[in-house]
């Protein structure tokens, strides 16, 4: 179809507004209400446009192109109508913006200085709009609103959460919550990008800086396996505020409230800044550079005392790729085989069998292509936020989606059939029954709650034998954001890097834990959340004789069991790179530095391998060399078949609890994000109403 915009002739598709084909061009049309990710409502009447033959100014975001329409997005009509437009939305705005934090960046400030007046001719009061605290993350000035209805538009039709709605009309109109508690799902914080003034702006950060101030680093999420994009703003070497980096394939334009907010963590007060080795049962300083000699001596004395065989090496999978590929270097080399990085697992029986690495089994953008997905022992919503919004996508688009878990929590997405696990349906929720999959190509998707569970071999094996009778693939989600890493690059007891068998077959986490070894080396765990066990790791830390920990925390765990405490830094204060579930490898550099005490994680365990002289590496030398080794492996295949697992526990014996996480409380630099906790505290208190209310009901009905 051939248009004309600005009498320049373009191609347009069919179903094209004039918005959508000048934004593809890159012709400018000021809007307000319009969003690419959101339905079309028209309201702002900001993008008016010439169109020839029309007599009044037509709507450039709901206005559909024909062939041979001629559009004019500069003619003296454009102009007039949207300044009227302008000068109509600026009726009751209060023009704060020396004292606004959208100030500098706002769409409003932006598009009133290239197309509005400079004075009007409204002389009445201004109306202001009382502002409640709605949330710990989201600040409100309710009278800047304009009314774009987008903020609630993505309570609808992209979280599937609805938080904020339009309420009143005309001059009371008004934007409001839903719950008098307020905001609070795990992506609320979405609607302050969508806001195009500065009614709804980022709490934490509020008055912090000037954005003009701000110097943007990308990074990538550490919080999840998805592997969002995030530009951090850093001010005086300090991250003061973190934004969605738009990536089509990945996050899109969104992200998590706990990727939003995470990285407040990195600022907790029981950061480890300083390098202690115990002397006489006291913890004392040691000098920053003679640190790796420290360490490494301590590793040969336990290696020559102990032997090799009853040392074990233990790493987060929130750990980067290039600190997983020289940790699994360094201990292999010296002749260590118990390594590994699942720590908060017990059932190991099904590893043989595993693929090479978890994987979704295909691209984020490919889920489209499966007509049914079966979840199991995952709640997306709170687990993976970013997923739910590609999956609420898929759901109102006819895709089925089942849901198979250990509890009950709720999704915002629907469910074509939901099931929670118990230990008398457990061997049946696998019945054909429970689905209809006429309809095409199946994926499962298992999460987090299977691995943790402690017959997660049987569940497994039962997956894989019923997904071979419907011929669906296997696709999986991880605890950490680079466990894909931790298999992969072979922190594993009985695989090479690249999934290679080595000639012996090590302890994996929980024997080491449990066989109470002589020495241990932790890297980048805190003890008290991030074992199967806490009990039993305690245990085993008191009867053993040397624990090295690398870490960028002090726990009272730590404290009392380590040896020698070095401080490393966390994801923002390193060069490192995570593999997501799809199997791409993203990179980033440091966000900010780390504080003159704390080592940068790869360059410490670079010098250990140095000065064993096991090999030297920099940062792109460890990412040649690893991209080489894993080069040609095809680790997106999804799986269709895992049914030889070894499984020694029948499906009868499986031990059905809730393994659900803590909403926002996944690793342990979202642990110690402050504003999440203020989240999790008010989510707590709705959580406690609605039982309360629900028994107040039960109360009346049995009166009744
Ligand atoms: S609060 Fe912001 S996003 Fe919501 S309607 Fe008002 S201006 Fe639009
Ligand atoms: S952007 Fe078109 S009417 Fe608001």
């Amino acid at each position: 179809m051939k248009v004309f915009i600005n009498d320049k002739e373009y191609n347009a598709n069919p179903d094209e507004t004039i918005i959508e084909l000048c934004d593809k061009v890159g012709i400018h049309i000021p809007r307000f209400c319009y969003h690419k990710h959101l339905s079309v409502v028209a309201s702002c009447r900001m993008c008016l446009v010439d169109v020839e033959g029309v007599k009044y100014a037509q709507p450039a975001c709901s206005t559909p192109l024909r062939d041979e329409m001629r559009v004019s997005t500069g003619s003296e009509k454009t102009k007039i109508a949207q300044k009227n437009s302008m000068e109509f939305l600026l009726i009751n705005h209060p023009l704060d913006c020396p004292i606004c934090d959208q100030g500098g960046e706002c769409e409003l400030q932006d598009i009133s200085l290239e197309h509005g007046d400079d004075h009007s001719q409204y002389m009445q009061f201004k109306r202001v709009v009382v502002d409640k605290d709605i949330s710990p993350l989201i600040s409100t000035d309710m009278t800047r609103c304009i009314h774009c209805s987008r903020c609630v538009r993505f309570g609808e039709e992209i979280s599937n959460v609805k938080e904020l709605g339009l309420l009143n009309r005309g001059e009371d109109m008004k934007i409001d919550v839903f719950i008098e508690e307020g905001v609070s799902s795990e992506l609320s914080a979405n609607m302050i990008d969508l806001c195009p003034v500065g009614a709804l702006n980022n709490k934490p950060y509020r008055y912090k800086a000037r954005t003009w101030d701000l110097k943007q680093i990308c990074g990538i999420s550490p919080h999840d396996c998805i592997g969002s994009n995030i530009n951090y703003h850093i001010y005086n070497n300090k991250i003061v505020r973190a934004v969605p980096s738009e990536n089509s394939e990945i996050n899109q334009t969104w992200l998590s409230d706990r990727d939003r907010f995470g990285y407040e963590g990195i600022y907790a007060k029981d950061r480890a800044e300083k390098t202690l080795i115990k002397v006489d049962g006291k913890l004392v300083e040691i000098d920053f550079d003679s640190m790796s000699h420290q360490v490494n001596d301590l590793i040969s004395k336990n290696i020559k005392e102990y032997g090799q065989e009853n040392i074990g090496c233990l790493i987060s999978g929130q750990s980067t790729s290039e600190e997983h590929f020289l940790f699994q270097k360094i201990f292999k080399k010296l002749g260590i085989t118990n390594i590994d990085h699942r720590t908060k697992e017990s059932d190991f029986s099904y590893q043989d069998s595993y693929p090479i690495m978890p994987s979704l089994g295909c691209n984020l953008n490919d889920l489209k292509k499966y007509k049914n997905i079966i979840l199991v022992g995952v709640n997306v919503k709170t687990e993976y936020p970013v997923l739910s919004i590609r999956l609420n996508a898929l759901a109102k688009n006819n895709t089925k989606v089942y849901s198979f878990n250990f509890n009950s929590l709720e999704e915002n997405f629907s469910l074509h059939h939901k099931q929670i696990i118990t230990h008398d349906n457990i061997d049946l929720f696998l019945n054909t029954s429970n689905f209809s999959l006429e309809n095409g190509e199946t994926l499962f998707i298992i999460g987090p709650s299977v691995s943790r569970s402690p017959n997660q071999s049987s569940i497994l094996r039962k997956i894989s034998e019923f997904s071979s009778s419907i011929d669906a693939n296997i696709g999986f989600l991880t605890e950490f954001c680079n466990s894909t890493s931790g298999w992969l690059l072979g922190n594993l007891p009985h695989r090479e890097l690249g999934g290679g068998k080595p000639r012996q077959i090590g302890k994996n986490s929980y024997e080491m834990i449990k066989s109470h070894l002589s020495s241990y080396i932790f890297y980048n765990l805190e003890p008290e959340f991030d074992f199967f066990n806490k009990q039993d790791l305690e245990h085993a830390l008191d009867t053993s004789k040397c624990n090295i920990f690398f870490t960028s925390y002090i726990t009272p765990i730590i404290e009392k069991y380590a040896d020698i405490i070095i401080p490393i830094t966390t994801f923002a204060e390193t060069d490192g790179g995570y593999i997501n579930i799809e199997g791409t490898y993203q990179t980033f550099q440091p966000i900010v530095q780390p504080s003159k005490n704390i080592h940068v994680g790869w360059s410490i365990l670079n010098d250990i391998l140095k000065l064993n002289n096991l090999g030297d590496y920099s940062i792109d030398e460890i990412r040649g060399e690893l991209a080489e080794s894993l080069d040609g492996l095809n680790f997106s295949t999804p799986v269709s078949d895992m049914s030889d697992i070894n499984s020694n526990n029948d499906m009868e014996n499986v031990i059905v609890h809730d393994l659900s996480r803590e909403t926002n409380e996944t690793d342990l630099i979202v642990r110690r994000s402050e504003s999440l906790r203020q989240v999790s505290l008010m989510n707590k208190k709705i959580n406690n109403k609605n039982i309360i209310s629900q028994s107040d009901n039960l109360q009346t009905n049995v009166t009744k």
